[in-house]
């Protein structure tokens, strides 16, 4: 199976599971594409040896599907088998995720389907939650709404920051990304609870 990487930014999330898709593994990394050309997974994927792009969202402005077409033109070109979002900061439209659908993933970090959307960690601790994490799930038009195919949780701790619960957080997306994805490539749908 030939994995895309769509990423935005650091792609710690990216990294690791690229280090996941070892020889025994199902898939392989095909792709790395940001639409940022500053994403700093860009250089960390080439030293990587995985081929890379970039499809700038801004000089599309508010046309999504302009962005979207020009995404999937640029995808087609290394036939990936399926999608990874990591820390891809782009809200897809429905004609582009029904594409894709079941061919593509996303993480997001809160407990859905508490807190979709942005700011996770804030709400948790502002919510007082004793707990928080992260989820992996199959992407459909309802945004951080699709099949959920994994979680991980960490306790809120007292004193909590919000970026001291992202820490937390993100150690657990590279541990449960990487596995859900490994079982995804080999048709295996059942939930990982980490
Ligand atoms: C992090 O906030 C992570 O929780 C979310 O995307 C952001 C960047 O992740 N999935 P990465 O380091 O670019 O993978």
């Amino acid at each position: 199976k030939r994995v895309a990487i769509l990423i935005s930014g650091g792609g710690s999330n990216m990294v690791t599971l690229a280090r996941s898709m070892t020889a025994d593994h199902p898939a392989r990394p095909c792709l790395v594409l940001a639409n940022d050309p500053a994403a700093g997974g860009l250089a960390r994927a080439e030293a990587m040896g995985i081929p890379t792009a970039v499809v700038d969202h801004r000089p599309f402005g508010k046309d999504r599907a302009a962005f979207e077409s020009e995404l999937t033109r640029v995808l087609k070109g290394y036939a990936p088998d399926i999608i990874c979002l990591a820390g891809f900061m782009r809200v897809l439209t429905e004609g582009f995720v029904t594409r894709w659908q079941g061919r593509m993933l996303n993480i997001h970090p809160s407990l859905l389907p508490k807190y979709r959307g942005l700011h996770t960690h804030q709400r948790a601790i502002e919510a007082g939650d004793a707990e928080a994490g992260c989820t992996v799930h199959e992407v459909t038009a309802e945004l951080d709404g699709g099949p959920i195919l994994g979680q991980a949780r960490v306790p809120v701790e007292v004193g909590d920051t919000p970026e001291r619960l992202a820490a937390r957080v993100l150690e657990q997306e590279h541990r449960l990304y990487p596995m859900v994805l490994r079982r995804f490539a080999a048709g295996d749908r059942d939930r990982v609870d980490l």
